[in-house]
């Protein structure tokens, strides 16, 4: 049964925000210079203060960390360095007392090489867990079996020497992927799953969930083309028979049948990264799939108002009736919104973070978004992610967007002790950080968390009613509801909306909380209001 109060006025996961932690850079308690779930437990404040309703774990099972807990040796147990089953429990109990739930990370689509079921796997071709992995011979001149590639890099296949048959990788070759299709490793999971939902776990962020099955003929991905978008050039082929496969929906229809089982009903968010909002509507399918989708053409747009509002606006036709959007502009896998978006400019990480704490759909902000966080520059010595050790200097990597998050301006950033060396180096955090900004009222953390109150107290935040407004060019608006508006110029020059009336309700501008009289909506370059609409109506294009 679910909750009824969550059904009348709305589940949290669709009016509420979720907040991104990446457990090794939030806090550290024991002064071992990575963050652990004892760190968290002891943060839960900021968190509450802030208004957030869930928080999502990136991943906390043990790993031998070729790619920072995504090769997983072990699904039901902690990593050590994070804690114990028993500090997962207080942290679910300390959570809930907030009104916080906390959601984990599944990694289906591949586990460690060091996970017993690989080891077991690559042990003989008649092992117990063989099929449970993907194996194929060489090719007949001994070449891999087909042309697909790593995401990180390199071909997807390695050569198991002892077994003398290539194993599928779509990610490091320390991560083989499994085979969705043998039904053990199908049963498995669902054991999986139970096991942290019945430790009170409310969800799961699901790694890579448009990835699990593969054509079953393997057959070669065509040629990236000149017209596909950068992420795709950079691989040289599309990747058309390894990931988004239609079997992928079954796996997906059936956790989300297992989901609903529990009281309150468990939610799955997926890491869909598809090639447009079309694709992605699939995965919520006829409301029996995805609760939300992770929208990766919105977080990879250029931070311009045609651009944005393009991807908006199919989405939200897309969605149309059983999805329900879901919006990040930062990630652990991405650089930074105020680096990559906003170059640093606090007019521009003010527009982003109304934005996306305003549009229609569910706000995830990752840790850091609060204060603007930017990008740490990591000298390459320093760099842990197979994709920069590999791929340097071509491909960067993500160290830079995973940085401890700086609390206060004390040695360790508040993060962990003073003279403790983090596990990456710290950003400037004298200059960005917690305490400061909470010190100062005109900061950008309580302007996040004027932004998450109002979400929470405006009723027209929260349905799906959303309507286009009518914007010079540069700016970009849409009315909420029956009457908020928000409107942001995204553009150096000043620009005018006519036919606004009402009341500044936030701004990112803190110094102009009045309206023109005139019925006009006047804009300064990069900037934006959220608007409580009076007497006259504005110039609403009305939508679907
Ligand atoms: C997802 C994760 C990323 C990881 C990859 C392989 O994309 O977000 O961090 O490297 O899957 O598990
Ligand atoms: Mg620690």
């Amino acid at each position: 049964m679910p909750d009824p109060v969550a059904e009348r006025r709305g589940a949290y996961w669709r009016e509420g925000v979720l907040y991104q932690v990446y457990p090794r850079s939030f806090a550290d308690q024991d002064g071992d210079g990575i963050g652990d779930l004892e760190g968290l437990i002891a943060h839960l404040d900021h968190l509450e203060w802030l208004g957030i309703d869930a928080v999502w774990l990136n991943p906390i099972t043990v790993s031998p960390d070729r790619d920072m807990g995504y090769d997983v040796a072990d699904y039901t147990a902690v990593q050590p360095c994070f804690g114990t089953l028993e500090t997962v429990d207080r942290l679910v109990a300390e959570a809930g007392r907030r009104g916080i739930r906390v959601l984990l990370d599944l990694v289906p689509n591949h586990t460690s090489d060091q996970h017993p079921w690989f080891e077991d796997a690559r042990s003989a071709r008649t092992a117990r867990h063989r099929d449970w992995y993907l194996w194929r011979d060489p090719s007949p001149g001994g070449g891999y079996p087909n042309n697909w590639v790593s995401h990180f890099g390199g071909p997807a296949w390695t050569l198991d020497e002892g077994t003398g048959q290539f194993y599928l990788h779509s990610f490091d070759p320390g991560q083989p992927d499994l085979n969705w299709r043998n039904r053990e490793v199908a049963a498995e999971f669902d054991r999986i799953l139970r096991f942290w939902f019945d430790r009170g776990v409310a969800g799961f962020r699901i790694d890579v969930a448009h990835g699990m099955v593969k054509d079953r003929l393997l057959r070669d991905n065509p040629p990236a083309s000149a017209e596909d978008p950068p992420r795709i050039r950079a691989h040289g082929q599309r990747m058309l028979y390894n990931f988004d496969q239609p079997e992928v929906h079954d796996v997906l229809r059936r956790w989300r049948r297992l989901a609903d089982t529990y009281n309150p009903r468990r939610v799955l968010i997926g890491e869909t990264d598809v090639a447009d909002v079309e694709r992605l509507r699939r995965y919520y399918s006829e409301g029996d799939e995805l609760h939300l989708a992770f929208n990766f053409p919105f977080m990879h747009s250029p931070f311009r108002a045609d651009a944005l509002q393009a991807i908006a606006e199919a989405t939200q036709e897309a969605m149309h009736p059983h999805g329900w959007p879901v919006w990040t502009i930062s990630n652990h896998d991405v650089s930074r919104f105020p680096t990559r978006w906003c170059g640093g400019d606090p007019r521009k990480v003010r527009c982003a973070l109304l934005l996306l704490l305003t549009m229609c759909g569910t706000p995830v902000l990752y840790y850091g978004d609060e204060i603007g966080m930017p990008d740490t520059e990591v000298p390459f010595e320093a760099m842990l992610d197979p994709i920069a050790r590999r791929n340097w200097p071509q491909r960067k990597g993500r160290d830079g967007a995973r940085t401890p998050m700086p609390w206060s301006a004390e040695p360790g950033a508040g993060f962990t002790r003073s003279g403790v060396k983090p596990w990456l180096p710290l950003g400037d955090w004298r200059a960005c950080n917690v305490a400061d900004q909470r010190a100062d009222r005109g900061s950008i953390l309580w302007f996040t968390r004027d932004l998450i109150a109002l979400r929470h107290r405006l009723e027209d935040l929260h349905g799906a009613e959303w309507d286009r407004l009518l914007a010079p060019p540069g700016c970009w608006g849409w009315r909420r509801g029956q009457k908020t508006l928000v409107a942001l110029n995204l553009s150096d020059s000043a620009a005018v909306i006519d036919g606004v009336a009402g009341t500044i309700l936030i701004g990112t501008c803190p110094d102009r909380a009045e309206m023109t009289p005139a019925g006009r909506l006047e804009l300064r370059p990069w900037e934006g209001a959220v608007v409580a609409l009076g007497r006259s109506e504005p110039q609403a294009d009305r939508r679907g």
